[in-house]
Order: structure tokens, then C-alpha cells, then sequence
């Protein structure tokens, strides 16, 4: 027989001692919690990833990113009107292109009539200087073979050239510049491309153009639903000879070093939340803004689990996102972004 007394203890156990601290009483109530909250998300934490296709009125549902889509350019600028609506006023560009527009030599990075040039102009137009406009600087998506840089023949096989890389990823991001961008991204992590960006962004006269280093990127599998929407991976091999090792930590800090040595004005690490051990030892090292990109397969993976039924998608978002930022983000690069927000969730 179930009494409606909640069930207490009714044999009294053993006197306690004076309990002067009490954590729990700083959390009776919502507004006590609220208000003694250490970390808290704003819209402007966040910076929303856009997938940039050429052509016109084209929109592309991206199958393993539910709820994101590719865009051209016409389709593109009321998403970002969208964004800033709702207050994230930093949006990065991914250029994707056909298979007929790569080649070996990733020609078509350097064209200024390319989707995300031709987006940085349009977004300027239309929005002036009210919306923060990155831009990744990589090969991945304009070479044939799929590698972020270039290649070159050695006697131990085919291997990613580094500096030759330098000269191209630097030609894209000059067209970057001259078509607007804040910031360049380059993603690529061929050594000595901070250094070489800047020099070249500054010979060029775009010494207001700021540089955010993806310094610590990881070969990770969680990049594996941004290959499908990018249309980037690989045709043969893996990142691992230019993408650091998940198994290395003091590497991180040295990656870090070396990219604000070289002039980077933001740093990143990527992915996340596998590596927010990575973002923790990173923030006292450093003064300058630290990004954490909230992957496509950290996306894809709350995604499946909530449409599994598995969780609250809402709660994991906010507390996803509130604990990048409590280990050390100041900003947070996540296609959670506009949803997230919409839906109320942060
Ligand atoms: C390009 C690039 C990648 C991502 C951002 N820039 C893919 C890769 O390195 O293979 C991944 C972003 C994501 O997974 O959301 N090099």
C-alpha cells in the first residue's frame, strides 16, 4: 500500500556535524542559478558555417547535416539576413564546387567570380560592415584529388607540397580580401601559411584583413559529414601528414605558438568537444581570441541521437555549447547556431 507521504527516513540516523557550507543553497531557485552562472551563451559567441554553391536559386539539402543546406548566392543572402536577425553577426563561407571546376593545381581558389568571392561581395553590399564575414582558405575543395594542398612526386611516393601549397592558398585568400572579407581562415595547416598569408595580405595593401588560424586541427573523424556537404574528401590517403595526431597535447601549444608568432589574430582549435582538454591548456597561453569549431560530426552526432529519441536535442545543444565556452572559447563556430537560437534553446 503506497502512503501519499513522500518516503523519509524514519529511523534517525547518527547526529550531524555543523554544515556551514552548503553549495546547494545557491541553487533553490532559477533566478539564484541564473544569477550565479559562470559561463553564459550570446548570439555573438556564436559564428554560423555557410556552404557556398555556384549558379542561381539553388538550394541543397545536406543529408548528413539535417537542417543544412547548400546555397548560391542569391539563396544565400537571406539566410545570412536570417542570422544576423537573430543576432550571430559572424558567418564563415565554405566555397563548394563541381567536379569540372578542380584540377591538380586548385585553379579555381584564385577566382574572383568563384561562390564565396562572389558571396563576400554581395553580403557587403547588402549588409555593409553590420555582419563579421570569415572565410576558410583551403585547397581540399578546389583540387581533383581532393588534398588541401598541393602535389608533388619524391622519391618516397606522392606527398602534399608545403610551400608550393603557400603560393595558392595565398592567391585565395588575396581574392578573399579583395572582395571583402574581415577575416581569412586557413584551414589547410601547411606549416609557415600564417606567416606567408600575412606577408602576402600586407604586400597587397589588405593589412586590415585578419587572419584566424585553424593553428590546432585535428585529423578527426568527426569531419566526416562536412566531406559529404563539401564534396573534400580525398581520393586516396588521409589528412594525417598535415592534420595533427588526437593523441598529442603539448604539440597543440606549440601549433599555437608558432601561428601567433607568425601574426594570427584569432587562434582555433578543431574539432571541439573531443578536445576540450586541448582549449583549456590553450587559454592561458595565449591573449588572443580563441575559437573552438563545433564540428559536422559533433552536429551530425546530437542530430542522430535526438532523432533516435535518445535526448533532448534543445538541452544538449545549450549545454553543449555552454561547455566549449566554459573550457575556454570565446567563440564558437557551430551550424547549431540559427536553429539553436530560433528554437529558444540557448
Ligand atoms: C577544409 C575544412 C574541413 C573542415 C573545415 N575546413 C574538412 C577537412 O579538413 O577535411 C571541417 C569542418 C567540419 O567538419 O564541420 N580543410
Amino acid at each position: 500500500t503506497h502512503s501519499k507521504e513522500p518516503p523519509i527516513a524514519s529511523t534517525p540516523g547518527p547526529a550531524l556535524p555543523p554544515l556551514p557550507y552548503r553549495p546547494r543553497r545557491l541553487r533553490q531557485s532559477a533566478a539564484l542559478r541564473d544569477s550565479v552562472a559562470e559561463t553564459r551563451l550570446h548570439p555573438e559567441d556564436l559564428i554560423a558555417p555557410f556552404f557556398v554553391i555556384p549558379g542561381q536559386g539553388r538550394e541543397e539539402p545536406v543529408h548528413a547535416l539535417p537542417g543544412i543546406a547548400r546555397y548560391s548566392v542569391d539563396l544565400l543572402l537571406p539566410q545570412l539576413e536570417r542570422s544576423l536577425k537573430l543576432g550571430v553577426r559572424s558567418v564563415m563561407l565554405f566555397g563548394v564546387l563541381p567536379p569540372s571546376e578542380k584540377d591538380p593545381l586548385a585553379q579555381s581558389a584564385a577566382d574572383p567570380g568563384g561562390p564565396v568571392p562572389t558571396a563576400l561581395r554581395a553580403a557587403r553590399k547588402a549588409f555593409g560592415n553590420d555582419l563579421v564575414l570569415y572565410a576558410d582558405v583551403c585547397l581540399c575543395t578546389h583540387t581533383d584529388h581532393g588534398h588541401c594542398g598541393l602535389l608533388k612526386e619524391t622519391p618516397r611516393g606522392v606527398v602534399i607540397d608545403n610551400d608550393a601549397s603557400l603560393v595558392q592558398l595565398a592567391r585565395m585568400a588575396l581574392t578573399q580580401a579583395e572582395a571583402g572579407v574581415d577575416c581569412v581562415a586557413p584551414s589547410d595547416m601547411m606549416d609557415g601559411r600564417v606567416g606567408y598569408l600575412r606577408r602576402a595580405l600586407d604586400e597587397a595593401g589588405h593589412t586590415g584583413v585578419g587572419i584566424l588560424s585553424y593553428a590546432v586541427k585535428y585529423a578527426s573523424a568527426f569531419y566526416g559529414p562536412f566531406r559529404e556537404a563539401a564534396g573534400s574528401a580525398p581520393s586516396f590517403g588521409d589528412r594525417s601528414t598535415y592534420q595533427m595526431d588526437p593523441r598529442n597535447a603539448r604539440e597543440a601549444l606549440r601549433e599555437a605558438r608558432l601561428d601567433e608568432e607568425e601574426g594570427a589574430d584569432l587562434l582555433m582549435v578543431k574539432p571541439a568537444l573531443a578536445y576540450l582538454d586541448i582549449l583549456a591548456r590553450l587559454r592561458p597561453t595565449t591573449q588572443l581570441p580563441l575559437v573552438a569549431y563545433n564540428v559536422s560530426g559533433e552536429y551530425a552526432m546530437l542530430k542522430a541521437a535526438a532523432a533516435a529519441g535518445v535526448l533532448e536535442e534543445g538541452r544538449a545543444v545549450r549545454e553543449t555549447l555552454t561547455a566549449i565556452k566554459r573550457a575556454g572559447a570565446d567563440l564558437i563556430i557551430t551550424y547549431h547556431a540559427l536553429e539553436a537560437l530560433e528554437r529558444g534553446w540557448l
